[in-house]
Order: C-alpha cells, then structure tokens, then sequence
C-alpha cells in the first residue's frame, strides 16, 4: 500500500531497470538517470501556475481583490468595534450629540459631580454665588442641552468658570448638565445671585 503510493508519487524506476534510464555520458565515473519528474513536483509545480494566474487575474485585471481592499474592509470592522466601545462608555459624545437625560442614574450622577465641583460658585441649590444663577431662564451662554454642554466644557476661563472637559469625561459633563436643567432648572431658590453678566 505505502509503496503502491510512493510509486504514484514519484514513478521511480526500480533499481534492476535503472540500465534503461541511463544516461551514455559519464563524469568522471557518475553517471546520470533520465528519471521522469516526479509526479508530486509536477502537480505542485502546475498548482503554483495555476495559483499565480488566478492571481494575476484577481489581483492585476479584475481587481475584486487587493490588499487595498482588504485593508478597508478591516478598516470597517474596526470602525464598528470602536464605534460600539465609545458609545458604551459615552465617549462619543459632543456637543452637537449630547442629549438630556432624566433617568434616575444619570441624575444621581450629576448632584454627585455638581456638589463635588460646583457648589463654591454656583451654591448647592444653583442660586449662584460667585458664578450665575443656573435656576431661572437667564442664560448667557444657552439655556439648551448643547449649550450647558459647550460651556461646562470649555468653561469661560477669563470670567472664573474653568475648562471642565480635562476633569470631568464628556458623560459626567453630560450628566452634570441635565441634573442642571431638569433638577435646579425654574426652582427658585432663596436669595438668587444677580450675577452682574446675566441677560436681563
Ligand atoms: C470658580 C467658580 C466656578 C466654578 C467652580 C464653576 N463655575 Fe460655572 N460659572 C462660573 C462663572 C463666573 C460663570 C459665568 C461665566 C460668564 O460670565 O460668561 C459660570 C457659568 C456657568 C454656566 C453658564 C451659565 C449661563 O448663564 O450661560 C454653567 C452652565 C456653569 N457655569 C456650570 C458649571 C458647572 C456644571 C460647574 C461644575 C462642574 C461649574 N459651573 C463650576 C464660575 C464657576
């Protein structure tokens, strides 16, 4: 069986007829066989041919696939991946995205992040104090989602409200902010800061 296969493979002449695949000439005292390529080379080596034309055709004439493509197919992929991870963690949000958010963690969320930073200049209940009144209607800078978000972010450095997006990740910004406008928004609270830039 083995060497039934080994005979397919190679067709090698046996050694008591090597007489007749002898070559006449003679190199210093070696001599040479005309064996028959072997069978296994020969289908590797028709194999390689026909790999390099489809290949060419694939790759050089129809160009349904280069590695150009291929990369911007990963590309793709990895773009969903990241996608999915950012909005997981809400890293994704901006600006133009943020949405207000009134469920009970995100509020919970923003009285932690507004009592920890804010109360100094804004008092607990968002009175105002050194900063504006962030209870009533009057806003300077927006009174909208998108607003609260671009001015809690980049602050207004020259007026004493820092920059936050440093400390505070986009999401607790964005928290922060709807704990602003659902919770302390039209609560009129005692002895509000008429802070001297509020529109009237
Ligand atoms: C060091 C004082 C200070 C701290 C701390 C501070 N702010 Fe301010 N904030 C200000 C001042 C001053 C302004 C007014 C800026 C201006 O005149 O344009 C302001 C303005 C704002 C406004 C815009 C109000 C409007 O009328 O448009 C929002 C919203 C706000 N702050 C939110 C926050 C939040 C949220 C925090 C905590 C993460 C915070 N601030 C921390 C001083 C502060």
């Amino acid at each position: 069986m083995w060497k039934k296969l080994m005979q397919i493979l190679t067709k090698s002449t046996p050694v008591e007829k090597e007489e007749d695949v002898m070559l006449d000439h003679n190199y210093d005292g070696i001599k040479e066989l005309d064996n028959v390529l072997p069978p296994w080379w020969l289908w590797l080596f028709y194999f390689t041919i026909l790999f390099a034309v489809i290949y060419l055709i694939r790759y050089h004439v129809t160009g349904d696939w280069t590695s150009d493509k291929e990369y911007a197919e990963e590309m793709a992929i990895a773009k969903v991946d990241v996608d999915e991870y950012l909005k997981k963690s809400g890293l994704n949000i901006d600006a133009s995205t943020v949405v207000l958010k009134d469920d009970a963690a995100t509020l919970d969320a923003g009285l932690q992040i507004f009592t920890k930073n804010c109360i100094p200049c804004h008092r607990p209940d968002g009175g105002g104090l050194v900063g504006p009144n962030l209870t009533d209607n009057k806003w300077i800078h927006g009174g909208e989602i998108n607003n609260l978000f671009t001015t809690i972010s980049n602050g207004v450095p020259e007026k004493g409200m820092q920059t936050w997006k440093g400390t505070l990740s986009a999401q607790q910004i964005q928290q922060v902010a709807s704990y602003i406008l659902v919770k302390l928004k039209g609560t009129n609270p005692q002895n509000p800061f008429a802070y001297p830039g509020d529109p009237k």
